[in-house]
Order: C-alpha cells, then structure tokens, then sequence
C-alpha cells in the first residue's frame, strides 16, 4: 500500500452467493466486527437485484455497493442485461468487469471488457477491472507479457481523468477459489507491472495513483502480507468476503 498517493480498497465479491435478506444479519456482525475508524474504503459487490439492499444495509458500516457486471449497451433490447444508467440510477458506486468467470463462462474478451469500463465511466461508476493469467500462461512465463496486453486493451481510449476512476484487480485466475494464494512476491511482481504499463500510457503522476487490488484466495491470515507490499493497494476478496468476521479482520489488515 502507499497511502500517500493512492486509496486502499477492500472490496468483496460475493459472486452468486447470499440474498437480499441476509445483507441485515451480515451487517450488524460486520458491523461488530469491523474498527471504528477506518483505513480504507470498503466496498461489496453483489448482483444487481441485491444492490438496492447493501445500500439500505450498508449504510452504518460505511460499505458501498458495487455491481458485478455491466452491459456494454446503453439501453434497448438486451433482454437480461442491466445498463450502466440502471446500476447508477439505484446507487451503485461500483462495478467489477472482466472477472475470470466472466471470461470464462460467458466468452468475455478483451474488447468488451474495455467497452464495459467505458459504459461505467460515462455514468460515473468506478469500474473495478480485472485481469489475470492462468496456469498455463504462467508455466510458460507468460504472465507479465499476457496482463500487460490486458490491461493495455481494457484501458483503450480511456483518459488519464477517467483513469482516475479506475482500479485495477490483479486475480490470477489459478488463485480463484482454490485455496492457493499468489505468494505476496508474486503478487508484487505483477502489480509493479501493471503500474509501468499504466506509466508508459499515462505518465508517472496517473500510474502512481491508481489502486491496484490482489484477488485470488484473500484471506484473514494471509491479508497483511499481500497488503504490506508497496504496489498492492487493497484486495478483492471472494469466498472470505462472505464471512464477517474474515471479512472485517482483512479491513483491519489495512492498518498494519
Ligand atoms: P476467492 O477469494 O474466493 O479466491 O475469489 C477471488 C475472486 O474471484 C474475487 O473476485
């Protein structure tokens, strides 16, 4: 973390997971939990119905609430889909593009994602970008050449005054899930070089002030290690995020 030019950011992701009536119990044990004063802004994306709900819910523990997926559409017959207008209209300050899953499941490239963080833009919602290798690239020493191509495309055609509203999610997608955390060395490594991407297409003043998060198996125990580093400005956080008390302990993580 470098608290002096950027901000921390503990965001959650809670996937497909919870329902709108348990944001009230999770918040009042979060809220328990969780310091009086604050280090860093906290942040819990969720999907678009439960929005309305983290709002009224989060209020208290000073939690916003963030999308997890955006259309690249402004508006019109996209059945399914939820528009940036709309996520913005009910509060959301947030939205996740470009998750793995996303990649994944639905066929999300690289152009699309760079359209989505446009469409959040336009409607001032801070998109949170992800980008990340798999096993494979990393086994063949791909990693940085692969996240540098990412990033490169998903920050096409955005200014240096938007990238001020960006941040940037390094999640290796082996890590996701699985139990298995980047070492905080390898997280470092990554993140320092998607900062000097960010230089060469920005200039050092935007680079050294975009928050960039670690995703992959964050956890309670292994939060202050990966936050420690000087290029890691916050996490975004899956499974641990579900839990308060896990939850909280990574938001405390930040004051060490
Ligand atoms: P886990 O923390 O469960 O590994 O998930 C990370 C993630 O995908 C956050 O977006």
């Amino acid at each position: 973390m470098n608290r002096k030019y950027r901000k921390t950011v503990i965001a959650g992701n809670w996937k497909m997971n919870q329902t709108a009536s348990g944001i009230k119990p999770f918040m009042e044990e979060l809220k328990a939990e969780l310091p009086q004063t604050k280090s860093c802004d906290i942040v819990l994306c969720t999907p678009a119905v439960m929005i309305p709900a983290m709002i009224r819910g989060g209020k208290e523990c000073k939690v916003a609430a963030g999308g997890q997926d955006v259309s690249k559409y402004e508006k019109g017959a996209y059945t399914g889909e939820v528009s940036a207008d709309q996520l913005a209209d009910i509060g959301a300050k947030y939205c996740i593009v470009g998750h793995s899953e996303r990649r994944q499941y639905h066929h999300e490239d690289d152009m699309l994602v760079n359209a989505k963080a446009k469409a959040l833009l336009e409607k001032g919602i801070i998109p949170i970008i992800c980008v990340g290798e798999s096993l494979e690239q990393r086994e063949m020493d791909l990693t940085i050449e692969y996240i540098t191509y990412q990033v490169k495309a998903a920050l096409y055609g955005i200014s240096a005054q938007q990238l001020r509203h960006c941040i940037i999610a390094y999640e290796p997608i082996w890590a996701i899930g699985t139990g298995k955390t980047a070492t905080a060395q390898q997280a470092q490594e990554v993140c320092e070089a998607i900062r000097i991407v960010i230089r060469k297409m920005y200039g050092a003043r935007p680079a050294r002030a975009v928050s960039i998060l670690y995703g992959g198996s964050m956890n309670a125990k292994n939060a202050a290690e990966l936050l420690a580093q000087p290029d890691i400005d916050g996490g975004l956080i899956g499974g641990a995020s579900l839990k308060p008390a896990d939850f909280a302990q990574i938001v405390k993580a930040t004051t060490q």
